[in-house]
């Protein structure tokens, strides 16, 4: 009677992803959860739905194209068990790859500018990568990090420099896996997606496989921060690229169209530029309606589904990408001094302000 009774109460809280054992570390990457925000959606009358990347098991999205860019190394015979991984990277891409080489048995060489938190350097390096912090110069100077990661890969024997911006197998992972994912989880019911890029890999493979499963019908809007040339490249037609400003988010916002973007860039339908104060206030409230802690790229994000829910009005499903949590950002993002630095403090509202719980 008692067992019966615990089994049924647990039966409740069993969802569809805890399926059974994963083949280590890589296999638990995806199948994250759709989540729906209720406030949000309420509000606009529409489904507004947050993919939960957060939930993988490196805490983000890049997990998934870690994962991509190793094997397609594999197979194309560029590393074998022992070898070692090169990539530039600042932020969430290598926390993903250090994972991944250690599940598969590789070493993981990570270049960063030296302008980079020590926290991050100090990560990467308890997930055992090797940190290289070199000075912070433009992509067109030879030293530049990406430039030493590449040339780092091509000195040793059995190494790959995984490319993150321009290797598509990086978009390759969300064809096969989030675009997928997401169309499964609505029943192919979804009739638009929007997030911003980095590399451009969620954006344009998720894209790619929206508008293949639903015959060009779902609605594509790429998400943008200031300061970044996506926004204008696409209300321009491809003819500008405006840069302009600086915002607060890490890990989005792009200066050119990747090899990633490239080939679905025509594929998007209309681009929306978030201020961060927008994001901000977008931050905070989720945390205190929904009790979700995002970090500023998916607090974009999701501020993007809810101008666009608003603007397709009530009866639509729109989805977006929950790339990461506040966790590697809320010594900035909960400081009263850093939000003031920024000019964000007044963006938030009154009755959310006791969520700045540093000085
Ligand atoms: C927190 C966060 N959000 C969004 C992105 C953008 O994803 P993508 O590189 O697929 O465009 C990244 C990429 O590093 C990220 O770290």
């Amino acid at each position: 009677m008692l067992r019966r009774r615990l089994y049924s109460a647990g039966a409740r809280h069993v969802t569809a992803a805890a399926a059974g054992p994963t083949n280590g570390f890589v296999g638990a990457i995806g199948n994250t959860p759709l989540v729906r925000i209720n406030s949000l959606s309420k509000e606009t009358g529409c489904e507004i739905l947050g993919k939960a990347e957060f939930m993988n098991p490196g805490g983000s999205v890049k997990d998934r194209a870690a994962r991509f860019v190793v094997e397609d190394a594999e197979r194309r015979g560029l590393v074998r068990r022992g070898g070692t991984i090169v990539e530039g990277t600042a932020g969430n891409t290598g926390i993903g790859l250090a994972h991944v080489c250690r599940a598969k048995g590789y070493r993981c060489v990570i270049y960063m500018p030296d302008t980079q938190s020590r926290e991050k350097m100090d990560l990467l390096r308890m997930l055992g990568a090797d940190v290289r912090a070199v000075p912070a110069v433009a992509f067109d100077n030879a030293d530049n990090y990406n430039h030493q990661a590449r040339r780092h890969a091509e000195a040793l024997e059995n190494a790959a420099w995984t490319n993150q911006f321009d290797n598509t197998a990086n978009r390759q992972a969300h064809i096969e896996t989030t675009g997928p994912e997401i169309w499964a989880q609505t029943g192919g019911r979804v009739d638009a997606f929007t997030c911003a890029t980095g590399t451009g890999g969620t954006l344009a493979g998720t894209t790619r496989f929206l508008k293949e499963a639903s015959d060009g019908r779902v609605r594509v809007v790429a998400a943008d921060p200031p300061g970044s040339v996506i926004y204008s490249y696409i209300k321009s037609g491809g003819k500008t690229m405006e840069r302009g400003g600086s915002s607060i988010t890490e890990g989005i916002g792009q200066g050119r169209i990747t090899a990633n973007l490239q080939p679905d860039v025509h594929l998007i339908d209309d681009a929306l530029k978030i201020p961060d104060a927008d994001t901000i206030r977008m931050l905070y409230r989720l945390l205190d309606e929904e009790g979700i802690y995002l970090g500023a790229s998916s607090a974009l994000n999701v501020a993007a589904a809810y101008e666009l829910a608003k603007t397709l009005g009530p009866g639509k499903t729109v989805v977006t990408i929950m790339a990461d949590g506040a966790y590697r950002y809320q010594s900035r993002l909960f400081s009263r001094a850093w939000l003031e630095a920024k000019g964000l403090a007044d963006a938030i509202p009154a009755h959310l302000q006791k969520y700045i719980a540093l000085a």
